[in-house]
């Protein structure tokens, strides 16, 4: 069945609180379109736990820097609510901008610690951005759950700050990353790639997936591992690094030696297009020294 589609904050909560009186729980997946395999299953999860699902829709202009691809962001309305309709969604909420950001709009939601490092680093504004966003969609919607994608392991871990910092009464799940055959992390981004640039993209899951392999070795060390990262990565000529960081995966702090829960995450150019791409591993702590 075709999902609802509406453009206003009012109609979007007119149908979500109807759900709600017919005593129906609530999944909300916030995209920027452009949807693909990863989204899927983010929707696929919402439709297995919650009754009723909603799927943004909004390109968000505050989380794009002033050099960025907001212009260019490929925009796929049609095929969206094709996927959304394959996928049994319920309602998609596809504003104008200026519903979301009216005029004297001038209230921002910062995550003043999370949003420094990785990707914040050579992106300033763009977790301002999301949070502010996020927080309007939450607000908007009021879901029981809303569905993250774990490549954007930075956001994921921000936005369970922000619900818990500003008592946000959802539950934030983060789904696993989904890859092309070859390794590759889905993302919207990928379409930018050309043939040349596609082939050298692999490095980044490839790199991510022997760094975890030393991992599960025994390597502690987080300056052999963005060795090894380097290493890899180097295979691609046409690769310019933003950053391969070895950090908390709570704190998002970088570390020297391996212990707990642990994102190793890359960020790196092909031509004008950013790819990002992550993988977390579990540093069990190693044998006590003898007292
Ligand atoms: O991950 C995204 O697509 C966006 O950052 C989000 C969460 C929809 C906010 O605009």
């Amino acid at each position: 069945m075709r999902p609802v589609v509406v453009s206003t904050i009012a109609a979007t909560r007119q149908h979500v609180t109807h759900a709600r009186h017919r005593g129906l729980s609530i999944g909300l997946v916030p995209t920027m379109g452009a949807l693909h395999a990863g989204h899927a299953r983010l929707i696929r999860d919402a439709r297995a736990e919650t009754d009723y699902v909603v799927v943004s829709i909004f390109v968000n202009p505050t989380q794009f820097g002033p050099h960025e691809d907001l212009d260019r962001y490929p925009r796929t309305p049609e095929r969206d609510v094709q996927l959304c309709a394959q996928e049994g969604v319920d309602l998609i909420f596809h504003p104008e901008v200026a519903e979301m950001y009216p005029p004297g709009f001038q209230t921002y939601v910062e995550v003043t610690e999370l949003q420094r490092g990785l990707c914040g680093a050579s992106r300033p504004g763009h977790f301002r951005g999301v949070a502010t966003v996020v927080t309007k969609l939450l607000n908007i919607v009021q879901p029981d759950v809303a569905y993250f994608g774990q490549k954007d392991a930075q956001q994921a871990r921000l936005v369970q700050q922000l619900v818990a910092d500003l008592n946000i009464p959802v539950r934030i799940r983060v789904c696993p990353i989904v890859r092309e055959a070859d390794g590759l992390a889905l993302s919207s981004r990928n379409q930018y790639l050309s043939p040349t640039q596609r082939r050298q993209a692999v490095v980044l899951s490839r790199a991510l997936q022997a760094a975890a392999t030393h991992v599960e070795a025994g390597e502690r060390d987080a300056a052999a591992l963005r060795r090894i990262l380097a290493e890899h990565l180097r295979q691609a000529p046409d690769l310019r690094l933003d950053y391969a960081e070895v950090v908390d995966a709570d704190t998002l702090q970088p570390v020297t030696t391996l212990r707990g829960r642990t994102l190793i995450a890359l960020a790196a150019w092909l031509g004008t297009t950013r790819l990002i791409d992550n993988v977390i591993v579990e540093a069990e702590p190693g044998p006590r020294p003898a007292a």
